[in-house]
């Protein structure tokens, strides 16, 4: 079975309520008109869209993902902030510069905005806001940015390698939710290949900062 995602798809909050988001989410910014335009375009996303296998029927397996995931988004957080909580080397970068103890009110707001992206991962429209809060994704995890959307103390950057790295988990982990759901085996199984396409995605575009100019 397909879900063809349609340019009228409801699935994406219209840009009022990405407004009314903005306020109740603080430093989350789809949509904002204030953010810094990507240096990616859209016909480079395009290519991107096409290397990574993306296609309009994973887009489709996407929405379905995403009404399934949507009410399971705590449970899921659970077991991402319990593995980032089970591994020092990765709790080193939610924790405090000067004594290295994690702050907990940075991974709470850093948490709300994870839950989120976990539902505009699965309504993505792959338009200019989006491509444009990609770039500023990129720009948090790195000393260009990090910190400064939630005004703590922490360390300064997040080496690149995890990143990459953090793919594995970030799909991984996803498939039981998936399952958890009256869907088949297989349609988790291309809800779970469109999740990873989507997520690889994004792991490149927030590379940008990354990578050393002229060589993106
Ligand atoms: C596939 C890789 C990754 C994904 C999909 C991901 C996802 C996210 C998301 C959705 C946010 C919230 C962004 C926002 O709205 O402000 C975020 C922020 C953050 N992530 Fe990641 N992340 C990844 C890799 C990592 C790694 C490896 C670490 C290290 C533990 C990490 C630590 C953080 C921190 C500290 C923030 C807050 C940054 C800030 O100060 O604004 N992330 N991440």
């Amino acid at each position: 079975m397909s879900f063809p995602a349609s340019p009228s798809d409801p699935a994406t909050p219209a840009t009022d309520s990405l407004a009314g988001l903005r306020a109740s989410i603080p430093g989350y910014r789809l949509g904002d008109p204030t953010l810094s335009r990507s240096p990616i375009t859209l016909q480079e996303l395009d290519l991107l869209k096409t290397t990574v296998l993306l296609t309009d029927e994973d887009v489709g397996y996407l929405r379905r993902a995403g009404a399934i995931l949507a009410p399971q988004t705590e449970a899921i957080l659970d077991v991402w902030y319990g593995f980032v909580g089970q591994h020092p080397h990765l709790l080193h970068y939610f924790s405090n510069k000067s004594d290295g103890a994690p702050d907990l009110e940075y991974l709470g707001r850093v948490r709300a905005r994870f839950g989120q992206w976990i539902k505009d991962t699965t309504n993505a429209r792959y338009d200019q806001a989006w491509l444009d809060y990609q770039h500023e994704f990129g720009l948090r995890h790195t000393r260009a940015g990090k910190n400064r959307t939630d005004n703590v103390a922490s360390v300064d950057h997040i080496h690149f390698r995890y990143l990459i790295a953090f793919i594995v988990p970030i799909t991984a982990t996803i498939e039981p939710f998936l399952a958890r759901s009256d869907a088949g085996a297989d349609e988790v199984k291309k809800m779970l290949a469109a999740w990873t396409k989507s997520v690889v995605l994004q792991t490149v575009l927030w590379s940008y900062p990354y990578v050393k100019p002229g060589d993106f």
